[in-house]
């Protein structure tokens, strides 16, 4: 008799706690179920990073139909690999990564097709064998950026009357191997082999954080102080370099010192544009959330989604910027 209210009171706790998951796991309508996102981010390195993360999660949120599991792999490869190996286990229906460099998905991501996983790139790319590893990438076009401005540079110079005087130039490069980085180093070295008097003065990575993007700068300046131009390949270096750069007692500014290029257009990069220390600012759009959910309920429906899809970008410099483009800006 005991053996048998045990074997029915564990039925009920069974039904009890099936209940309980089938309900945390439906959406706030509660007619659908919860569409379970894992989402490895590279870290939280900048302004641009936070909004990033936040674009995400706010798309992926509960009230619009989904579970997100977000991972913050704090700047490291391996922390991203463990994140995605934990998403599978989960049994996520879809993953987003933001890899942190190009190279070593390959296995992980073979990983998550042999589970059936579609995984969707954001941000920066990946570069794998096999281009079916993933589903879709959504990002912003770096080798454009990089173009746009080179291509800026080239007219203001041409605009000065300095199109054929020597041009020392400084790339404080992002984190190597990150799309970001290669995109916006590729556009200023090929723009310096078609320009004969454009120098690469000095290159050196800042990992798209201020300090170290100020200790490069530094050290460069110990070794020369001829620097025309200087391109830091996210806002957070442009801080950190145009902080060294006036220690030295060197002036910011296209008129009248030193044209410090810069890219992601952060407000408060766009107000460094505005007082004239930061010359051009090539915006990176962080608001990627939305392209994200759209692709998933695409491929929930079985339509056909972009291997790439560009988000739209713009670019300000000082000439032109407005508090009011300032004032709009959401990150
Ligand atoms: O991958 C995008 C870059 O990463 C942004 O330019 C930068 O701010 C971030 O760290």
């Amino acid at each position: 008799m005991k053996k048998r209210i045990f074997a029915f009171l564990s039925l009920v706790m069974f039904l009890l706690l099936t209940c309980c998951r089938v309900q945390t796991s439906t959406a706030s309508s509660g007619h659908e179920p919860l569409i379970k996102v894992g989402f490895s981010q590279t870290g939280s390195e900048s302004v641009w990073r936070v909004t990033n993360t936040n674009s995400v999660k706010n798309a992926l949120s509960e009230k619009n139909g989904y579970e997100l599991i977000y991972d913050d792999a704090q700047q490291n490869q391996e922390n991203q690999i463990r994140a995605i190996r934990k998403f599978i286990q989960q049994n996520v229906d879809y993953i987003v990564l933001a890899p942190l460099v190009e190279s070593g998905w390959d296995s992980v991501l073979e990983e998550a097709k042999k589970a059936g996983i579609p995984v969707i790139i954001e941000d920066r790319n990946v570069s794998v064998n096999e281009s079916d590893l993933y589903s879709a990438y959504v990002g912003g076009n770096f080798l454009k950026e990089g173009e746009t401005a080179v291509s800026w540079l080239d007219s203001v110079l041409k605009q000065q009357g300095r199109a054929n005087d020597k041009i020392q130039i400084v790339d404080i490069q992002g984190t190597i191997g990150s799309t970001a980085q290669i995109g916006r180093t590729e556009a200023l070295e090929a723009a310096i082999r078609k320009h004969s008097n454009w120098v690469l003065a000095a290159q050196q990575s800042g990992d798209f954080i201020k300090p170290k993007a100020y200790e490069a700068m530094k050290s460069i300046l110990m070794k020369t102080q001829k620097v025309d131009v200087v391109y830091c390949e996210n806002d957070s270096e442009a801080f950190g370099a145009i902080q060294a750069l006036q220690e030295a007692g060197l002036n910011c500014g296209v008129k009248n010192g030193v044209i410090v290029i810069s890219f992601d257009a952060t407000s408060e990069g766009l107000t460094d544009c505005l007082s004239g220390t930061i010359s051009l600012d090539v915006e990176c759009n962080p608001l990627q959330g939305p392209y994200i959910a759209k692709m998933i309920q695409n491929l929930r429906q079985g339509k056909s989604v972009d291997k790439i899809s560009y988000i739209d970008e713009t670019s300000f410099d000082c000439f032109s910027i407005t508090r009011d483009t300032i004032k709009n800006r959401v990150y």
